[in-house]
């Protein structure tokens, strides 16, 4: 695994917004997993700038979804489908016929789950999969104590992580208590990984997830299992490495 510590999350974004679009320069059609919540907006905006600038090309880029909240429909404003057409497809010039995610409306929601592992592998699978981290460890929607080989399925939100979303939503109330997620096991799979970690919030989950053990109880640990995994942190969430 290796850490790379920036000064800000400005900077952070600037960097992996590079890494994207040298993959898209080698890799027209590369397949980009995308995460939603606060912390990647800076990659976004970065490599949307590049776009703007004509010094990377989207026209083949493909992009798929990370998690989606279960019994949002598509249209819905904080569904993930909708946040990300917002904040990643429509700034980078990508088409939704170049996005792939799971179907969090189903009436069999395992199905769904299942058809949208067996997409990602006929799609070739990711090859750059941009993560955040919650303060708990988690990646995705897979909380403490989640398989690190789980594919996707259904999950409960933890009261925490349902807190920590009730900024998007009119009230707590609103924030669905089921989500769909890529497995720990599915993440794995991508070629490339890369964590991006920002504020003081994170930084005991950044120790948990770089220097202790790889252990269910700190979801994110698994990425020391991966052979091509990058965690991206600000000096504020580094500040409990040692
Ligand atoms: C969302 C996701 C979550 C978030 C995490 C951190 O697609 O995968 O794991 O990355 O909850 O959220 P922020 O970035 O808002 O602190």
């Amino acid at each position: 695994m290796e850490v790379v510590i920036v000064p800000d999350a400005k900077a952070g974004g600037a960097l992996i917004a590079g890494a994207m679009a040298d993959l898209l320069r080698r890799t027209p059609d590369a397949l980009l997993g995308v995460a939603t919540g606060s912390t990647p907006l800076p990659v976004y905006e970065a490599l949307a700038a590049q776009v703007r600038s004509g010094s990377v090309n989207t026209s083949r880029a493909r992009i798929a979804q990370l998690d989606e909240y279960v019994g949002l429909t598509a249209d819905h404003p904080e569904s993930y489908r909708s946040v990300l057409r917002r904040e990643v497809l429509e700034p980078l010039g990508i088409g939704m016929d170049a996005f792939m995610g799971p179907d969090g409306t189903a009436e069999d929601v395992q199905a769904a789950c299942e058809a949208y592992d067996r997409a990602l592998t006929e799609a070739g699978g990711v090859d750059l999969q941009l993560l955040g981290i919650g303060t708990d460890g988690h990646i995705g929607f897979n909380e403490p104590c989640s398989s690190l080989v789980s594919r996707t399925r259904i999950k409960t939100l933890t009261e925490q992580t349902r807190v920590d979303n009730a900024r998007f939503f009119d009230d707590i109330d609103q924030v669905p208590h089921h989500v769909i997620t890529q497995g720990i096991g599915t993440i794995l799979e991508a070629r490339h990984l890369v964590l991006l970690a920002t504020g003081e919030g994170k930084a005991d989950a950044v120790a948990a997830t770089v220097e202790g053990p790889v252990a269910a109880v700190c979801p994110a640990s698994a990425l020391q299992l991966h052979p091509h995994a990058t965690v991206v942190v600000d000096e504020a969430a580094a500040s409990k490495l040692k």
